[in-house]
């Protein structure tokens, strides 16, 4: 794992944005995976800002995200459809057909899990995955448990996760408890990572991840035995 540490979240995103944007100029058909949550906000930002200075050209690319909650509609504000349409989809010129997420509408679970995992199949894999870090060590949501699940699938948000993102709704009650999400073989076979993580609260699991015992109950240390991950952290998080 190769470790950039950068000034501040804003270094943060520079950085990482100025990787994704090299896979796409290097790559214009390039399949992104891509993440939520708030550390990747301001990375799409500077794509966006990128593309409408007519620097970065996202025509060709294709884009499939790593989950999505269950039961949330895409224009359900709080799914991560509308995430992001919001944050990069509305701003870029990548196509409307090729922006994938899971279908949180679909109660069918064992043919949608079947369904998004054969598709990043036949898309050829994805070239770069962008991944988040929940402060429990997920990745994804592939939550501590004493497995690690290899596919796409269905599964109960731990309580941790629930806590971390119900400053998204107007209620705990409304934060769904389950999610699709790629599983952590779906996320291994990207033929590269890139972690982002910011401030210091993620500095302990952030450690644990880059360093510690590779177990499921830590699920992001499964990156440990990636040959190519990249993680981009900020001085908080990186206990710099
Ligand atoms: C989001 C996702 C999650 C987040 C993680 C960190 O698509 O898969 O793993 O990346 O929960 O979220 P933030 O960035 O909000 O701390």
């Amino acid at each position: 794992m190769r470790l950039i540490i950068t000034d501040q979240y804003s270094g943060m995103c520079q950085s990482a944005a100025k990787i994704i944007a090299s896979q796409i100029t290097l790559k214009p058909d390039s399949v992104l995976g891509l993440a939520t949550g708030s550390t990747p906000i301001g990375i799409y930002g500077r794509l966006a800002a990128w593309h409408r200075d007519g620097e970065l050209d996202f025509s060709q690319i294709t884009t499939v995200n790593l989950d999505e909650y269950y039961g949330l509609a895409p224009d359900n504000a709080q799914s991560y459809h509308y995430f992001m349409t919001e944050h990069l989809f509305s701003k870029v010129n990548l196509p409307k057909g090729k922006q994938y997420l899971p279908d949180g509408t679909n109660s069918d679970a064992v043919r949608e899990c079947q369904r998004y995992q054969s598709l990043i199949e036949l898309l050829g894999g994805v070239d770069m995955q962008l991944l988040g870090l929940g402060h429990n060590g997920h990745i994804g949501f592939n939550e501590p448990s004493d497995a690690f699940v290899k596919d796409v699938h269905l599964v109960d948000l731990a309580e941790k996760t629930i806590e971390a993102n119900k400053r998204f709704f107007d209620r705990v009650e409304d934060v769904p408890r389950q999610a699709y999400t790629m599983g952590i073989g779906t996320i291994f076979q990207a033929k590269k990572i890139l972690l982002v993580v910011s401030g210091a609260e993620k500095a302990d699991i952030l450690k644990r991840v880059m360093y510690g015992l590779i177990c499921p109950q830590v699920p992001g240390s499964i990156l440990q035995l990636h040959p190519n991950v990249v993680v981009v952290a900020d001085k908080e998080a990186a206990g710099a």
